[in-house]
Order: C-alpha cells, then sequence, then structure tokens
C-alpha cells in the first residue's frame, strides 16, 4: 500500500467516523471524500477497508461501478453529458462524441492541462430539456453537436480571465 501521509489518514479516519452509527455507511463515507478531495485512490479504499471492515474488493467495486466516484483527479470541469433514455434519442451521443472530439479525450479521461473532464452521465432528471449535459452541477439544456465549441470556450475564457 502506498503511504498516506498523516493528515490524509486523519482526515480519512474523521470522514468514517461522521457515519459509524449508520448500519451501511459506505456509499456516504466514499461520497464525502470524493467530494473533499475530488478522487478515491486504492491506498485510501485500503484505509477505509481497514478502518469500516469492509473488504476493499468491496469498496474497489463501488468505485467504479458509479461514474460519480473517481480512482484518479478529475478535471477542475467535469462535464457529465447525460445518456438516459430520453438524451439519447434526441442525440446525445453525438454531443458526447463532439465533446471527445474537440478535447481530444474519451469519457472518463481528463484533458492533459486538468480542465475538463469527460463523463458520461445517466439520467440526470432534466428529461424535458434533453439532450442534457450538466458542468459542475450546471445544466445545460437541448445541447445539440453545434453549441458544443461555445461551451467548451465559455470555461477555456473563465480562465483566461
Ligand atoms: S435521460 Fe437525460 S436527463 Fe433524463
Amino acid at each position: 500500500m502506498a503511504k498516506l501521509q498523516p493528515q490524509a489518514v486523519k482526515q480519512i479516519t474523521e470522514i468514517v467516523e461522521r457515519y459509524k452509527d449508520e448500519p451501511t455507511p459506505t456509499m456516504m463515507i466514499l461520497e464525502d471524500i470524493q467530494k473533499e478531495y475530488g478522487y478515491i485512490p486504492l491506498e485510501v479504499q485500503e484505509l477505509v477497508s481497514e478502518l469500516t471492515g469492509v473488504p476493499v474488493s468491496d469498496i474497489y467495486g463501488v468505485v467504479t461501478f458509479y461514474s460519480f466516484f473517481s480512482m484518479v483527479p478529475k478535471g477542475k470541469y467535469v462535464i457529465g453529458v447525460c445518456l438516459g433514455t430520453a438524451c439519447y434519442v434526441k442525440g446525445s451521443q453525438l454531443v458526447c462524441d463532439k465533446f471527445g472530439e474537440l478535447l481530444g479525450i474519451k469519457p472518463g479521461e481528463t484533458t492533459p492541462d486538468g480542465l475538463f473532464t469527460l463523463d458520461l452521465l445517466r439520467c440526470i432528471g432534466a428529461c424535458a430539456v434533453a439532450p442534457a449535459v450538466s458542468i459542475n452541477g450546471k445544466v445545460y439544456p437541448q445541447v445539440k453537436v453545434d453549441n458544443v465549441k461555445n461551451i467548451i470556450e465559455e470555461y477555456r475564457a473563465k480562465e483566461a480571465n
């Protein structure tokens, strides 16, 4: 196991402690770690396993199953393209492909400058405005392939300012 800094061990232990009275705390613990640190590498999964008694294989299974979790640091802007049914039938796969093409990454990857991560999402509750894209929680409605370039530029401009 790679060595975690004592400060990181302390912080992860505090998160685990928050849920010590919950019967099945794994998801809640992992959600807090993901939100607070941005990713959950294997050594952190091993520590959570040690502290909770949940087998590390189970924790690994959860982290790799849900796209919300990541084992590597995500970009500053996480672009989630919804591939739920309502969005898919309205062309969200093409929107996803366009993001990938313009950013030079595949779903699940992060641009080398650390700015963008491209994720695939299942229904995000915005079916009425499908196809929907979420960037750091902000929902873009009825996104067309032709809008993708402008959306990326909006975020690049923010960085330039
Ligand atoms: S299917 Fe995309 S928001 Fe519901």
